[in-house]
């Protein structure tokens, strides 16, 4: 989409199927969900560390880290966290075609925003991954003190507390954080990648 009549593309020479034949795997992404505190970034580190030493070309995303750049002028309100999906998305489909596995770790807590990432990336390459981890499990982690900050009042729109969550209906996968140990969840999702890339 674009607002400019004056914008023409330009098609690649060096394709996705290119680079994912030098690559020597298909390029997707991994798409986790779940609450802040739920295991989202952890369980991506870890997966692409795996990744990584299969000489997988991987990047991760992450929300406080894009919030210091790319993001850096949104907040939490509900357009804003549409607003930074819809970047992501389309970061995402860049590093799609430049051949790699993205593994994304956002909130993300809206259905709809989750979908239409889905929908602007090829059928399959969208793998929505659901950190399923109690709203109670995640608070009482507070790795980051922020649970404490907006039940004191100190943090608004806190996804949650002041602000909903919606849970994928039909995931790729469902990992249950609350109960696996890391090395069980990453074992998880690396099966469940085998057949896919
Ligand atoms: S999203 O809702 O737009 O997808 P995103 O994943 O980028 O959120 O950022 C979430 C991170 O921002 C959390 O892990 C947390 O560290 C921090 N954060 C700061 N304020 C909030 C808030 N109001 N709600 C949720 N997370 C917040």
């Amino acid at each position: 989409m674009t607002t400019s009549k004056n914008v023409v593309w330009h098609n690649a020479v060096i394709t996705r199927q290119l680079r994912q034949q030098q690559n020597k795997h298909k390029s997707l992404v991994l798409w986790f969900t779940g609450l802040s505190g739920s295991g989202k970034s952890t369980l991506a580190h870890a997966v692409e560390e795996k990744l990584y030493e299969k000489n997988y070309r991987t990047m991760v995303l992450d929300g406080d880290n894009v919030r210091h750049g790319l993001c850096g002028d949104l907040g939490f309100s509900n357009e804003d966290r549409i607003e930074n999906i819809r970047r992501i998305g389309e970061l995402s489909k860049l590093f799609v075609e430049a051949g790699m596995i993205v593994l994304n770790a956002f909130i993300s807590p809206f259905k709809m925003d989750r979908q239409q990432v889905r929908r602007i990336l090829p059928h399959g390459d969208f793998i929505e991954i659901f950190c399923d981890c109690s709203i109670d499990v995640c608070e009482s982690r507070d790795v980051k003190g922020l649970y404490k900050k907006a039940r004191n009042g100190e943090i608004s729109h806190f996804t949650g507390i002041s602000s909903p969550y919606e849970p994928p209906d039909k995931p790729e996968l469902c990992v249950n954080t609350a109960k696996l140990s890391i090395e069980e969840s990453v074992d998880v999702v690396l099966q469940m990648l085998e057949s896919r890339c």
